[in-house]
């Protein structure tokens, strides 16, 4: 019997719209070549959601993400809302559902294709090859920590605490250890533990855990080393793991390794299969509406749902592998080319990515 599985979409702002129905286009085009249905149920998040709603994340959103296999994240934000009081900014609504739905597990790749490492700013030699995986804590420290503004007999002060339980580190890692055994089994685990009380903590829960990985090579790296070192040779990088404001920082540096923000895609896991999936850029408000938007890093992320959540691995390694074709075979939006004559639009990108898509699958009959 064809197996059905619950998508909630989730558009957001900017281009996000634009992006995410290429993404439900293909997966579309994956319901001819799998033996599978997906039932989508759309979701306001963001500033869509403060316009229309009220507030960034409105209930209704969050039952409809909760009922469903995996959530597909177009992007959130825009100049609308910049001067909005806390509770009515976008990225409050971003947060609020990584936190209701438990999404404490951040994966976030960075690779160079071959025929992009030129792109770079860093030299190509450096950046040739780059293949790493960032996994980011997501629902705990400086974060989700308490928040205080006061005063004092100084003046005014304001902090934010740093917090992490034992239980939340030790998810988190074990999760890290368990893709790192799906890459090259090296595992880089990235602390402040020269200075901070929690990140010793969190040193002492990957030491108790990393003799139950023994096939994982596991060594720990203090943070600024470790920005330093993406930097002078990436290639060294495999797995880390982090918690979530480092894991903010070196995953947008890390990104940045690759040349093309709008290649990469992210995915947020829960315990079990449950995951929410968004590409890594934002929303662009600059070139949003223009049909000239970077469809590929939503498309991928598309893909990282289809094998984290649904189990539909097969159909997750031809599409990257369909993505990776038509960009080797020059196909390029403005964003990952210097000639502007070139570039194709969204449509176009996308259209050429579901052509290479057949014939991935041809290929196989
Ligand atoms: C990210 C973003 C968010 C974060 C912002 C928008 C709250 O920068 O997903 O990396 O800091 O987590
Ligand atoms: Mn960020």
């Amino acid at each position: 019997m064809t197996k059905t599985f619950k998508v909630a979409v989730l558009p957001g702002d900017g281009i996000g719209p634009e992006v995410v129905e290429e993404a439900i286009n293909v997966l579309g085009v994956i319901e001819e070549l799998e033996d599978v249905k997906f039932s989508f149920e759309y979701g306001r998040l963001g500033g869509c959601a403060i316009d229309e709603d009220g507030t960034p994340l409105p209930e209704q959103t969050v039952e409809i993400c909760k009922a469903a296999d995996a959530v597909l994240l177009g992007a959130v934000g825009g100049p609308k809302w910049d001067n909005n009081p806390g509770h009515l900014r976008p990225e409050t609504g971003l947060l609020g559902i990584r936190k209701a739905l438990g999404l404490y597990a951040n994966l976030r790749p960075a690779f160079v294709l071959d025929c992009m490492a030129a792109d770079s700013s860093l030299k190509e030699e450096v950046v040739k090859g780059v293949d790493l995986m960032v996994i980011r804590e997501l629902t705990g420290g400086l974060y989700f920590g308490e928040k205080k503004r006061y005063e004092d007999e100084q003046g005014e002060v304001a902090s934010d605490e740093m917090i992490y339980h034992e239980y939340e580190v030790e998810r988190i890692v074990r999760r890290a250890f368990e893709v790192a055994r799906l890459r090259n089994k090296e595992l880089v685990s990235v602390d402040k533990a020269n200075v901070l009380e929690s990140s010793r903590l969190w040193r002492k829960v990957v030491d108790r855990l990393i003799p139950e990985y023994p096939d994982v090579e596991c060594r720990h790296q203090l943070v600024d080393s470790c920005a330093m070192e993406l930097i002078r040779n990436p290639k060294q990088f495999d797995t880390m793991v982090t918690e979530n404001m480092f894991g903010d920082i070196l995953s947008d540096e890390a990104s940045m390794l690759t040349g093309s923000i709008g290649m990469l895609p992210s995915a947020s896991l829960a315990d079990g299969n449950f995951g929410l999936y968004e590409p890594v850029h934002g929303s662009a408000p600059d070139i949003a509406g223009k049909g000239i938007a970077n469809p590929s890093a939503t498309i991928l992320s598309a893909g990282m749902l289809m094998k984290y959540s649904l189990g539909l691995e097969r159909a997750a390694n031809n599409l990257e592998k369909a993505v990776h074709n038509v960009i080797n075979s020059g196909v390029r939006t403005g964003d990952i080319t210097k000639n502007r004559e070139e570039a194709v639009g969204t449509k176009a990108m996308s259209g050429a990515i579901i052509n290479e898509l057949r014939k991935v699958y041809a290929e196989q009959a």
